[in-house]
């Protein structure tokens, strides 16, 4: 009772209902839209259909990585150098792996600020949501086998320390890309960032495919075989955009293709081959002792691919490719590190897009 002396009076009252004929003599224009940053859609336009049944597609990726039988992961059988070594491993997919959920958020804003077509907005949710995962069961696995891991742990051992070297290499180049990543974004238009996209994701299909068939780890072989079917996906997603804008694309455009493409090349070598150092800041003793910390993760049943595996398998992925550019007039550049012929090109090794 005491409550309703205490409530203020409305500002205004009226003694009848407003007449919409009169409000809207009265009515004030509102600010022009100019701004092509507000991010609200303005419209929810399909113009690539297969976009959208990717899209409900992978609604339910069908997967957790919280399901899987993480308890299975035998580490009383492995050595302390094996339990390094694989969690190294995971370190190194991170760069390209785990760096994938803040990448295709980025991407996804972008889509919002220059009002793409709903699809694409649609798809780097997907993809984000499973990148998500995918950089969960690389956060699953270190820190399993290197508690507070990658870097909050003191290594026991030479291999591990040595290991843990490598790691903060790494980790300084991932922070490089992810600076020209942000640049990268904002500068190409969405046609070539999807043609940078669909290598990365050329990369990982293939990538995974080969970790799973030849992991015999169960939880991660089952782990493998999860993430390579939503990266199949995503290349998926990229080819039904591709298919579209391709043929519609400016000469110009095809060239930073091209370009960009050799720069994806150089950055994926990173885990697909071996990272070449026209990007790649590393010291001398990197490659040797990832050699060696590969042998041993390999030892432990990780589906490593040795040197020359390794090269040919980046070469048919990248051969497939070319199969997929070329006939829409797009040059391949020349990648004389795994013996594919094709266009000299300089690139900007400040701003490399593709990832997982
Ligand atoms: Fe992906
Ligand atoms: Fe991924």
């Amino acid at each position: 009772m005491t409550a309703q002396k205490d409530l203020a009076s409305p500002p205004q009252k009226y003694d009848s209902m407003p007449d919409p004929q009169k409000l809207l003599l009265e009515c004030e224009e509102a600010p022009k839209i100019t701004d092509r940053l507000n991010i609200f859609p303005f419209d929810w336009r399909v113009e690539t259909p297969r976009l959208m049944e990717v899209y409900e597609s992978s609604r339910d990726p069908g997967w957790s990585p919280s399901q899987l039988p993480w308890d299975t992961l035998d580490m009383e059988g492995m050595t302390l150098d094996q339990r390094y070594a694989i969690a190294y491993w995971f370190t190194l997919l991170s760069v390209f792996d785990a760096s994938g959920p803040a990448v295709f958020a980025r991407a996804m804003i972008h889509a919002y600020e220059t009002h793409e077509e709903d699809a694409i907005r649609k798809c780097f949710l997907s993809v984000t949501r499973d990148e998500m995962n995918h950089e969960e069961v690389c956060g699953r696995v270190i820190t399993a086998l290197t508690p507070n891991g990658p870097l909050g742990y003191e290594p026991q051992t030479e291999l591990g320390r040595l290991a843990r070297n490598n790691i903060e290499w790494l980790y300084h180049n991932g922070a490089r890309y992810w600076n020209g990543y942000k640049v990268a974004v904002e500068h190409y238009p969405m046609p070539i960032l999807f043609s940078s996209f669909l290598f990365g994701e050329v990369a990982s299909s293939t990538l995974f495919h080969s970790m799973y068939e030849r992991t015999t780890i169960p939880v991660l072989k089952e782990a493998f075989r999860n993430i390579g079917r939503d990266e199949g996906r995503h290349l998926s997603f990229c080819l039904a955009l591709l298919k579209e804008v391709l043929p519609k694309m400016s000469e110009e455009e095809k060239n930073t293709v091209t370009k960009q493409f050799r720069a994806g090349f150089i950055f994926l070598s990173g885990i697909l081959f071996e990272p070449p150092s026209e990007f790649w800041q590393l010291p001398p003793t990197f490659l040797p002792a990832q050699r060696m910390i590969e042998e041993v993760a390999r030892s432990a049943g990780l589906g490593i691919m040795d040197l020359e595996e390794r090269k040919a398998n980046w070469r048919t992925a990248v051969v497939r490719l070319k199969t997929i550019v070329e006939p829409h007039g797009v040059k391949f550049p020349a990648l004389p590190e795994i013996d594919v012929d094709g266009e000299d090109v300089d690139f900007d090794c400040d701003k490399i897009v593709p990832i997982f």
